[in-house]
């Protein structure tokens, strides 16, 4: 059993295959939390210390005994006016106006299984090939009985507040997800000021919040800060999880490194504003809480009303970040990821976008399509400007009908065409905005988010169409629907392409706007999926400004960065590469110099960074001289070999390519019998030093035979001893090695 519930000590425990995590109820009634680390069958109650601390507040109860506060107590899911002056996972407005609740133990339920939201995404129990009805699993990997749900219902007597706190306990994948419904079970309304996912304290111990920063074209930059005794805290309140703070961090014990130490990730599945906040407390305790950003929400909750918090995903190992990114990326993959090609090729595709622009016709798309053929490609995507009056990204957002007369014919037509020459077709949209110049806006001005008498603020020229609205989701859904009919489109490229503002809604109230938005959204790309069932939704945010869980649930691959060039690449990549798996990191293909940095690097180097992502192409291809023609063809015919390894595989960092000059990682078969390494050289010098790439995730004897050499090499001499990697005397170049396991090359 994966959850346990000592009705005498009133403990709940819950057990991973390798950790296990605490929770009591105690005198008062109040959720304690007492662990959460490696695996462990003992009381943990014995960790809580009571002391009696100055201007740390005591209940009632415990008025004449100062030793227990709550204010210094490691608790579940602390709240706002218990005298817990530390971050509070909820905070909610009586009807008296009072910032106050007091939440106790009322009812818990074990059963088997995964909970499920009704509005939100959340991880399912078992990989299935459905897409779009995941529950309904076809592909059962996990084992049946390996999921677990836990609710534990709090109260808060005066205002008859109820919150139901889930947890998810995936044994074998050694992942606990959590969330939180609340329910106003009492007369008047109150209203939710805050309401976060996550809560996680410990009472000891020197911390570091790993976060990734970055921006528009540079996404995912890692950094590495202390938790001390002010407050850490990153998030966005742009309305999406942004560029600029991604909602997945690990807290990392300060001497934790890629292989060693107590690291934490914790992933929200949000695709909204978010807040992740850690803080080291006056006795050296530190706090860590996560979940929707407060601007996100100021919700009254009327009686008999209920609100879903997103998921948290949460996964602790003692033996660093390389552990801990290959239990997500496993967990992702098997419990996120609804992949309509798994364990099937995915196609190779060629997008317009970096190729044309905005300047194509339908010639332009099938030149583009007709090369692509003859390089082994398999899709061909028209990107932005083939609807309305769009020829630039001033005008035409919202009109979702087909410019025949920019394309020279119909939509049916070029895919028709795309279709017989043995492609698949694909296209871009951007179903939440409009530009006032537009038919739509024209027809609906009162569709967007606006605030009555005030300018909104643009960007790209563009105005954010009310997502919260279901009669604007409709309208938006039925054009779609229109084009989407012209034909087999295998592909869509969801964009959006800035951030929200001017949150006012004509149906909803302020408050709830950007939530229901959110929701809004979701409830959207659920429709496409289960009114075009196979049809793969690429996400993007200008690349990986709405780069989630809470995406990645119904768009399994996000156009990673804006930034297609080859160096900047694997930087970012190396940094989603500690929270997502490379498969769901779009990653393309480009033309030099690179249209973002001006850079050159090499062909081979571009196609092997891509090879970290989904893999494919953005340039145009009647460009190429017949050398590179030849490349791409063996990129194509590579990346059919290696395919089931980039994607099923392992991955492993091999180096800091930061630190290091170099970046070097591996793809690792689940058998071990394949290793498929990779590198880019970041430095060029005179008379430069020897790098050493050292292995991992082998078995420490087998016999590797190199693809390149020939050579025959044991696998711990690959992992300890390392492979010398020679200057490269031209810039960034880069190399691919496959080894295979000797008796293992003809499988
Ligand atoms: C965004 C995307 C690009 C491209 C353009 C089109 O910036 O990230 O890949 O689709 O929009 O306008």
């Amino acid at each position: 059993m994966a959850i346990l519930y000592d009705s005498e000590s009133r403990i709940f425990r819950l057990h991973t295959r390798h950790t296990s995590y605490q929770i009591c109820v105690d005198e008062l009634g109040y959720l304690l939390h007492l662990y959460y680390g490696r695996r462990t069958e003992q009381d943990m109650r014995y960790r809580l210390t009571f002391l009696d601390r100055g201007f740390s507040g005591n209940p009632k109860e415990k008025r004449l005994d100062r030793n227990y506060s709550l204010d210094v107590l490691p608790q579940e899911y602390p709240f706002r006016g218990t005298g817990d002056y530390r971050s509070a996972a909820f905070c909610m407005e009586n009807a008296d106006g009072a910032l106050s609740c007091d939440l106790r133990f009322c009812s818990y339920e074990i059963c088997d299984g995964k909970y499920r939201l009704s509005r939100l995404p959340s991880a399912f129990e078992e990989r299935t090939r459905e897409t779009g009805s995941s529950e309904k699993a076809a592909d059962t990997n996990g084992k049946p009985g390996d999921v677990q749900t836990l609710k534990i219902t709090l109260r808060d007597a005066v205002s008859g507040t109820e919150t139901d706190l889930y947890y998810a306990v995936f044994e074998s994948a050694d992942v606990i997800t959590r969330t939180a419904v609340i329910r106003n079970g009492g007369g008047s309304a109150v209203t939710i000021k805050r309401a976060l996912s996550l809560c996680l304290d410990f009472p000891d111990g020197n911390w570091d919040l790993l976060h990734f920063h970055g921006r528009h074209t540079m996404e995912m930059q890692p950094e590495r800060t202390p938790v001390g005794y002010e407050m850490t805290a990153i998030g966005s309140r742009r309305g999406t999880s942004s560029h600029q703070h991604n909602p997945g961090v690990i807290l990392a014990a300060r001497t934790a490194s890629e292989t060693y130490g107590d690291v934490y990730g914790c992933l929200l599945a949000f695709s909204g504003g978010f807040v992740c906040e850690a803080e080291r407390d006056q006795f050296s305790q530190t706090r860590l809480v996560m979940g929707m950003s407060d601007d996100q929400l100021s919700w009254e909750l009327k009686p008999g009303e209920a609100l879903e918090l997103p998921e948290c995903v949460l996964a602790f190992t003692h033996q660093g970040f390389r552990q801990l990114s290959l239990l997500l990326h496993d967990f992702i993959r098997e419990h996120v990821l609804r992949d309509p090609y798994l364990k099937k090729p995915h196609p190779v595709l060629i997008n317009s976008w970096e190729a044309a622009y905005f300047d194509f016709d339908k010639d332009t798309i099938l030149g583009i399509a007709k090369e692509a053929a003859r390089l082994g490609m398999d899709m061909v995507v028209m990107d932005d400007g083939w609807f309305g009056g769009r020829k630039d990204d001033l005008r035409g957002l919202g009109d979702w009908y087909v410019n025949e007369e920019k394309l020279g014919g119909s939509l049916s037509g070029l895919i028709d065409k795309v279709t017989k020459l043995g492609l698949k077709f694909g296209i871009w949209i951007e179903p939440e905005m409009v530009n006032e110049d537009s038919f739509l806006y024209r027809e609906h001005p009162d569709w967007v988010l606006k605030v009555p008498g005030k300018d909104p603020v643009f960007a790209r020229n563009q105005l954010v169409l009310d997502f919260s609205r279901e009669d604007v989701r409709e309208g938006i859904f039925r054009m779609l629907c229109r084009v989407l009919d012209q034909g087999p489109v295998s592909y869509v490229k969801w964009d959006l392409n800035r951030s929200i503002a001017d949150v006012y809604s004509l149906k909803n109230a302020a408050g709830r706007v950007r939530y229901e938005y959110v929701a809004g959204v979701y409830e959207f790309a659920a429709r496409l999926l289960e009114r075009y069932p196979g049809l793969l939704i690429e996400g993007c945010s200008g690349g990986g400004g709405r780069f989630d869980l809470g995406m990645l649930y119904y768009t399994p691959q996000i156009w990673g960065s804006d930034n297609s060039d080859a160096l900047d690449r694997v930087f970012i990549q190396n940094g989603y590469s500690y929270l997502y798996p490379v498969c769901c990191v779009g990653a393309h293909v480009s033309a030099v110099p690179n249209h973002q940095t001006g850079r050159i690097t090499p062909l081979k180097t571009r196609g092997i960074t891509a090879m970290a992502g989904t893999f494919g192409y953005e340039l145009d291809p009647g460009k190429l001289s017949e050398e590179e023609k030849e490349e791409i063809l063996r990129q194509i015919r590579a990346y059919r070999q290696y395919e089931s390894l980039i994607r099923e595989g392992d991955y492993y960092r091999l180096s800091d390519p930061a630190a290091d000059g170099i970046a070097a990682w591996a793809f690792v078969s689940k058998d071990k019998t394949k290793m498929l390494i990779n590198y880019v050289q970041l430095e060029n010098h005179g008379n430069m030093e020897v790098k050493y790439i050292r292995a991992a995730g082998l078995s420490e004897e087998l016999i590797y035979i190199s693809d390149t050499d020939g050579k025959r090499y044991e696998g711990a001499a690959l992992m300890y001893g390392g492979l010398p990697v020679l200057p490269p005397g031209k810039d960034y170049a880069a190399g691919q090695i496959l080894f295979t396991a000797e008796g293992a090359q003809d499988r």
